[in-house]
């Protein structure tokens, strides 16, 4: 599996991985992993807890030294060299920033360690880059976490690095501030233009800010692209389902010679475009048939001669709905699978959609992708937490 950023060509390339590992006696927690992260891109890794991103982290800022491989910084193998000779930075959950300190001081730091007597000019830009002008005088315990944060980011910007690692910056913050920070901080690394690379397990965080996800899952790299990419088109199950929420139907493959493959999954007959296949299907064996809760329709059982030609269409019943607001949430039972997931817009609602009701899902074939069977259907899930 290729794990190099699409936009990456060697001139262009900031930081660049070589089957780099990390074992701890007989532990590996990063198998040998390629990656290159093009100049001036916002790249996250993301997965879940316990997956390596910080010892990967740790070993591109020279905390950690890895068991294999290399890595380059900016063309220069930096393998050897200890953290302060690197051109990076480190921001981490915990801000730490210096408490008996103001501002403006913890920001001019960096600055001041290497002698340099005039920060006055530097400092203000920097304090205004993350709009905290009017808190220079401030001490950090004067500030909310997210202010803080910001600090922590100026404090890492004001030493021009190459790259910035930030390892979840956003983990202590409520959901909301949150939010507000991931647009702060893309809006931040868009107008300096530094690479920024940034760990999280939050797959909504990544595909906010990310030019490029690289979605990890046991010290491996599973899938890497453009975060609609890897949503509309994940190439394993366990993105399919930790990068948001799929149904997967195992089906049979009854016909493989055209460009549409022809399936079945219990009693229905499914198209798939063999184009979003991303296993090589053979007529007789299984595959998984994969469709977003968003890409599929609901439509009452009354009413499934209104469903257009050349949709995909699944009989069902209704076990459960949650009115979200903007959306219904649907669980739905049906010969193929039990509890597909349905997500329908609230514009005009059909009041007959309800626990009990019979019910057609139908979606167009291209909205929905194939996987190889021989995958845990249950990766990336709750449930199949640790596949
Ligand atoms: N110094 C160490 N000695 C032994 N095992 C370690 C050490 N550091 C990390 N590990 C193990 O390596 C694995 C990866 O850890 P890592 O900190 O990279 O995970 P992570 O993806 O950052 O997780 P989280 O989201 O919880 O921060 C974990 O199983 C962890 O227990
Ligand atoms: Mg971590």
């Amino acid at each position: 599996m290729t794990t190099t950023a699409p936009t990456d060509s060697s001139s262009g390339t900031d930081v660049r991985l070589t089957a780099i590992s990390k074992s701890y006696g007989a532990f590996t927690a990063v198998h040998p992993l390629d990656l290159s992260v093009p100049a001036g891109s916002f790249f996250a890794l993301l997965g879940a807890s316990g997956c390596g991103k910080t010892t990967t982290l740790r070993m591109i800022a020279g905390l950690e030294q890895p068991t294999t491989g290399t890595v380059r910084l900016a063309g220069q193998d930096v393998t050897g060299l200890p953290p302060h000779k690197r051109p990076v930075n480190t921001v981490f959950q915990s801000y730490a920033l210096f408490p008996h300190l103001d501002i403006y001081e913890n920001v001019a730091f960096g600055l001041r360690r290497r002698g340099i007597k005039s920060v006055k000019k530097q400092v203000g830009d920097m304090l205004d880059l993350v709009q905290l002008g009017d808190f220079a005088r401030r001490k950090p315990h004067q500030l909310s976490g997210g202010q803080q944060q910001r600090v922590a980011v100026a404090r890492a910007l004001i030493n021009h690095p190459r790259v910035l690692l930030l390892d979840e910056p956003l983990g202590a913050l409520d959901l909301k501030l949150r939010r507000q920070m991931q647009l702060e901080l893309k809006r931040i690394q868009t107008e300096v233009g530094i690479t920024f690379i940034h760990v999280t397990h939050d797959q909504e965080e990544a595909m906010t800010m990310a030019d490029t996800v690289a979605v990890m899952n046991a010290g491996r790299v599973e899938q890497l692209g453009a975060p609609a990419d890897l949503y509309e088109t994940p190439r394993t199950t366990f993105v399919a389902n930790f990068l948001g929420t799929s149904n997967l139907i195992t089906a049979e493959v009854l016909d493989a010679s055209g460009d549409t493959l022809v399936l079945r999954a219990a009693d229905t007959k499914l198209a798939l475009p063999r184009a979003r296949c991303t296993t090589a299907p053979q007529a007789g064996g299984k595959l998984l048939v994969g469709i977003r809760p968003e890409k599929i329709t609901l439509t009452h059982a009354e009413d499934a001669g209104t469903v257009p030609e050349g949709r995909n269409r699944v009989h069902g019943r209704i076990t459960a709905s949650s009115f979200i607001g903007v959306s219904t949430q649907y669980l739905v039972d049906s010969p193929v699978a039990t509890g597909l997931s349905v997500y329908e817009q609230n514009i005009e609602r059909d009041s007959r959609l309800a626990p009990g009701a019979d019910v057609v899902l139908h979606w167009n074939p291209g909205h929905s992708f194939g996987l190889d069977a021989a995958q845990s259907i249950e990766a990336g899930t709750d449930a199949g937490e640790g596949t």
